[in-house]
């Protein structure tokens, strides 16, 4: 068994759990994070994705105890309040999900994406990025709409370069 403790969205958290706990099981099962969700068992869906320490990580391919002493934010944590972060208001307005199951994921990544690209995003960059992300409804389109558009709200339209 291990000892956990960590930060999620603001909140300190701990927990006892099998060595083997997964940290999307820990986030789901212990702390009832719910939007976080598990679309495969291969590590290819991307439905998982939270940020560990800034960056985006899918959280079943990370023990919880490896994430012991980290900042944990999920889906739960990304509005300020009741504003939507702006990445959630585009997807909300572009229409960027149908089942929404993806769309957690899809988010956090897509945020994730904004901070690794500090010259802006462009629609190659979005659609090669989004590698990692599986949606079985949309067709993408109003993914890569969306998420364009909340670069655009938030200043970071251009040629995708990667941050070093
Ligand atoms: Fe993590 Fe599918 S549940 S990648
Ligand atoms: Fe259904 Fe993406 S909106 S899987």
């Amino acid at each position: 068994m291990s000892d956990v403790t960590l930060t999620v969205n603001g909140r300190q958290v701990s927990g006892t759990v099998e060595d083997r706990t997964l940290l999307v099981h820990f986030l789901r099962e212990n702390l009832g994070l719910t939007g976080t969700h598990v679309g495969c068992d291969t590590s290819q869906c991307g439905a998982c994705v939270v940020h560990v320490d800034g960056k985006a990580v899918k959280s079943c391919s990370m023990l919880a105890a490896q994430a012991s002493g980290s900042t944990v934010v999920t889906i739960e944590g990304l509005a300020d309040g009741a504003d939507l972060h702006p990445m959630q208001a585009a997807f909300k307005e572009h229409h960027g999900l149908q089942c929404g199951f993806c769309t957690p994921g899809m988010i956090m990544t897509a945020t994730d994406m904004i901070r690794r690209y500090p010259d802006g995003l462009d629609e190659e960059t979005v659609r090669a990025e989004l590698d990692g992300n599986i949606c079985r409804c949309t067709g993408y389109h109003n993914i890569v709409k969306a998420i364009l558009a909340a670069a655009e709200a938030m200043g970071k339209t251009g040629k995708g370069r990667k941050a070093a």
